[in-house]
């Protein structure tokens, strides 16, 4: 499996499993079958609520003598509620537990949002602590603190701008390794990319395939749907590959990462061989012209009247 290189010099394979809005039930079996066919990456964090499933589809594989703890690259995330310094090791013995894991390979700040501990999912405004009350790096010094303590191997962010990355990085003494971000051909953040190879932080793709599977509540009328879209589709047919591998082998031919979700066994295996697939210059032209920018996860239902968060991508 290919792999993208990391500032700290941990190698991180190219495409993981996402168990974003994987079901409960479903889940377990994913990450089994995901793994039996050769993913060695698995993306997942607190908020999903599946991560004692993964625990136990974990041990399986683990029990079973499929693969071991070293050959497995595992990510999850910090949950806004526990921004601050003294919570962020409690949450990630927590995701640790449920993962029935000594270690993570890599745990990401979620957002650069933070809600009061008691808040899971925050509808008003008192929800919030606000940035001067919980800044970033207090909780990036916990997350320092996590490395020192042997929890997580790597430390990233996710959701975080130019802006936001610059300030992290003037106030950290371990840098980022990664930002997972909202990543398609309809939304192809090049600056973002443009300011993260310079300094040396990787990317992760989220939603790669467009994210179809959001809730109702988070989806607006007449979304552009990405697996439909014709110049995909006709690469996908040049290539005798499907629209889904032609979108991963863009963002891999990109040097990011992605993380496309499925829990159907086809699919997840489809998903994996977009490693092989070779797209021209020609391509990657075509597919970077179709930059809207449109993003499916829009972050706004994060700013609220008063709470101190405006403008979360800073765009
Ligand atoms: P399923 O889980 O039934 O396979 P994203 O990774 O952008 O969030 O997209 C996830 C959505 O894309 C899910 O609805 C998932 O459905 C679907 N999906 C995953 N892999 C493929 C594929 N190879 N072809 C078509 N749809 C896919």
């Amino acid at each position: 499996m290919k792999t993208v290189l990391l500032n700290d010099q941990l190698e991180i394979p190219a495409i993981g499993l996402g168990t974003w809005k994987s079901a409960p039930g479903e889940v377990g079996q994913a990450v089994i079958e995901a793994i039996r066919s050769g993913y060695r990456h698995i993306d997942c964090a607190a908020i999903y609520g599946n991560e004692k499933e993964i625990g136990e589809a974990l041990k399986t594989v683990f029990d079973q003598g499929d693969v071991t703890r070293e050959e497995l690259w595992i990510t999850s995330k910090l949950w806004n509620n526990a921004h601050q310094k003294d919570r962020v090791l409690p949450a990630l013995q927590t995701t640790l537990k449920d993962l029935q894991l000594e270690y993570l390979d890599l745990y990401l700040v979620h957002w650069p949002v933070a809600f009061k501990p008691e808040v899971t999912g925050a509808e008003k405004a008192e929800d919030y602590l606000r940035p001067e009350e919980c800044p970033v790096e207090e909780t990036w010094s916990a997350m320092e603190e996590a490395v020192a303590q042997g929890l997580t191997k790597s430390i990233g962010v996710s959701n975080f701008s130019v802006k936001k990355l610059n300030h992290l990085l003037k106030h950290s003494t371990i840098k980022p390794s990664m930002n997972q971000v909202e990543l398609h051909p309809y939304l192809s953040q090049n600056d973002l990319l443009e300011f993260c190879a310079q300094h040396h932080i990787a990317i992760t793709a989220y939603s790669p395939l467009g994210s179809g599977d959001r809730p109702k509540n988070m989806k607006k009328e007449n979304e552009p749907a990405l697996l439909q879209n014709e110049t995909i589709n006709t690469i996908a047919r040049a290539h005798k590959c499907t629209p889904a591998q032609v979108l991963i082998a863009w963002h891999l031919h990109r040097n990011c990462v992605a993380i496309p979700k499925s829990t159907n066994n086809t699919r997840i295996e489809q998903n994996a061989a977009s490693e092989h697939i070779s797209l021209t210059e020609d391509d990657m032209k075509a597919i970077g012209d179709l930059n809207i920018p449109y993003r499916y996860v829009d972050g706004s239902f994060f700013e609220l009247e008063g709470n101190g968060y405006t403008n979360i991508f800073d765009e």
